[in-house]
């Protein structure tokens, strides 16, 4: 039987980051794509030379040449520049739309039954583009960023709690940065309610450090975002795909009315398997949580409408 295939396209940092944690979990065969000449070879190659260290069997491909490609099961788009201090991940809009529209074509082209997905930023946006040039049906087209920002929700209530981070389930919907909507009432700590373990202020302060998660690193890095825990989130996502594994996770989903917007990439629980989203989820909102919810649709429809997707 021959093993899954996962194209890479961006051999940056998350490229690079996501093709060594795939190969540790052994998902597949790696291809890794970028315009960079040189870079998705060496990346490969010491992939490669570290396998039999950490003892994972699976091939790595470095290429500038999209036909290396063909056929993949699931592609990884993190083509794009990454912001820098100051920069919010809107400012990244137009030249990651150009980006975006050169690799779409060329997925489609070389792998048009994988399915999609997207990392770079600003992610709602790239999504929708992703899906509007792919013309795959929504379950293909999925962008990466509620495991994210859950990771992070969880990373910080464990370490406040002193509590294993394994104890720790957070759900974060909608949008990436300041419209996201971390749902502190659906998130346990051993399946206790953290509103019952954090004080209302302290976990606002939480929160709010969530949803600046991201331009936290960047100050920290200067030079580039943060990519350990993308990558890491992006990985968990193409796992639950190549294993069938019916995981809910939150994920940038292509909404036709379900929690009554239609239309748009916004974060909410899906449920993935092999067949890409295999079912959205719909909670019951509070009418805050669906305020603000709408509020990350209302922004991402502008960006979309900058580009014109
Ligand atoms: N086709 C393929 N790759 C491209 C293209 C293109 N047309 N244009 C740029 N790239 C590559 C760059 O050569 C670079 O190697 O995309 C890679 C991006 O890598 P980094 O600059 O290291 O950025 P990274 O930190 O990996 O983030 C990638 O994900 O989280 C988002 O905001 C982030 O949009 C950014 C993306």
């Amino acid at each position: 039987m021959a093993r899954n295939k996962i194209a890479l396209i961006g051999a940056g940092q998350i490229g690079g980051t996501l093709a060594h944690l795939i190969g540790l979990k052994q998902l597949g065969d790696v291809v890794l794509f970028d315009v960079m000449e040189g870079v998705p070879q060496g990346k490969a190659l010491d992939i490669a030379e570290s396998s039999p260290v950490n003892d994972f069997d699976a091939r790595f491909t470095g290429t500038n040449s999209y036909d290396a490609i063909e056929g993949a099961d699931v592609c990884i788009v993190t083509a794009g520049v990454p912001r820098k201090p100051g920069m919010s991940r809107d400012d990244l809009l137009n030249t990651n739309y150009k980006i975006m529209s050169d690799v779409v074509g060329k997925v489609v082209k070389y792998s048009p039954d994988c399915i999609l997905i997207v990392v770079s930023n600003p992610l709602y946006a790239m999504a929708q583009a992703a899906y509007k040039l792919s013309g795959f049906p929504r379950e293909r087209v999925i962008g990466m960023a509620g495991v994210l920002d859950s990771a992070r929700f969880r990373a910080f209530i464990a370490d406040e709690l002193k509590v294993s981070v394994e104890n720790v389930t957070a759900f974060v919907l909608g949008g990436h940065g300041d419209t996201m909507v971390p749902l502190s009432r659906y998130s346990t700590v051993a399946g206790i309610p953290i509103t019952e373990l954090i004080a209302p202020d302290r976990l606002a302060q939480l929160v709010q450090r969530t949803r600046d998660g991201g331009a936290e690193i960047v100050k920290y890095l200067k030079t580039g975002s943060a990519y350990y825990a993308p990558s890491s989130a992006a990985t968990e996502m193409a796992e639950a795909i190549l294993k069938d594994k019916k995981k809910i996770l939150p994920c940038a989903a292509y909404l036709e009315g379900e929690y009554g917007i239609k239309g748009l990439y916004v974060g909410v629980p899906c449920k993935l398997g092999e067949k890409g989203i295999e079912q959205i989820i719909q909670i019951k909102l509070t009418a805050e949580e669906q305020a603000a919810l709408n509020k990350s649709a209302d922004a991402v429809k502008e960006l979309c409408g900058v580009i014109g997707v």
